[in-house]
């Protein structure tokens, strides 16, 4: 059916979590999955890296590039827990079909992984959210995009029709709230609105999606997170505030910016994730 086959698609998800397991050790079985967003490639400092997978190396393994994202993995440590660290998720705009996009989840999913931290940088709509800051997601909007669900649905993994009532675990949000305030890290929560990009939004887009109760919107993230629900994996998703989003300020807004941006929030990050992952 239109370029759906789930054989296929299974069988290449099945080879690349074969190919990372063999390739980290045998023994290598990850609980939890940490993504990191443009600018936050060197967020690994809350693990020890045990090994480097470069993502060209993986079978099948769709490759970025979008710049600020290297295409790499890791195999690492934390504590006694095996992490899974991706750096370098593909996205929609690249031109990857939403089967490829979140290809890495259902790979986490079969490897073992019950827990996935995403991580990516947004533009601030509501005005509590200046950069350079934290918002924890609570929730998203994103039906202006193409589900990531699309298609014959993949029985392995889940349900057709998957609940989305609260596919950001409240729980981690929790966690993430009271190691921002031990930490005095600037962290509020608050709803992500999805756009497909790659151009930055409109004035007028982003004054509709104010209205619809955004408070911060980017280019990744959601389809990644609505088939992690599906995979019955629990999410938690920081995104780092880089800009006010289009309109809300004198500037332009730029590619250059939003790096610049996220590289001043990834020691933050990283603490925030290394004892999000203590306390999973
Ligand atoms: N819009 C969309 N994506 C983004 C933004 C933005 O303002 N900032 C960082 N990623």
């Amino acid at each position: 059916m239109n370029g759906f086959d789930n054989d296929t698609y299974l069988e290449k998800i099945n080879k690349a979590a074969a190919y990372i397991k063999e390739t980290a050790g045998g023994s290598f079985s990850p609980e939890i999955c940490v993504v990191s967003g443009s600018g936050l490639a060197s967020l690994s400092s809350f693990c020890e890296i045990t090994k480097e997978i470069p993502a060209s190396s993986i079978p099948g393994f769709p490759v970025s590039t979008a710049p600020g994202h290297e295409g790499m993995l890791f195999a690492a440590k934390a504590g006694n827990k095996d992490i899974l660290i991706v750096n370098g998720r593909v996205h929609y705009y690249e031109g990857y079909d939403m089967r490829d996009v979140t290809m890495y989840v259902r790979v986490a999913s079969v490897l073992g992984v019950r827990s996935l931290i995403i991580t990516n940088a947004a533009g601030g709509i509501s005005e509590s959210f200046k950069p350079v800051q934290f918002m924890a997601i609570s929730d998203h909007i994103s039906f202006m995009a193409e589900s990531a669900l699309r298609g014959p649905n993949l029985d392995d993994f889940g349900t057709r029709f998957p609940d989305q009532s609260a596919i950001y675990e409240p729980a981690y949000i929790d966690i993430l709230m009271d190691v921002a305030k031990e930490n005095n890290i600037n962290l509020l929560s608050g709803i992500y609105a999805y756009t497909k990009g790659p151009q930055y939004e409109t004035p007028a887009e982003i004054r509709m999606l104010k209205a619809l109760g955004a408070d911060a919107v980017g280019m990744s993230t959601v389809p990644e997170v609505i088939v992690a629900s599906h995979c019955g994996i629990k999410v938690a998703a920081i995104s780092v505030i880089t800009n006010l989003a289009a309109g809300l300020s004198d500037g332009k807004l730029s590619g250059e910016e939003v790096i610049t941006n996220a590289n001043k929030a990834a020691d933050d990050a990283a603490l925030l994730i290394g004892k999000l992952i203590e306390r999973i």
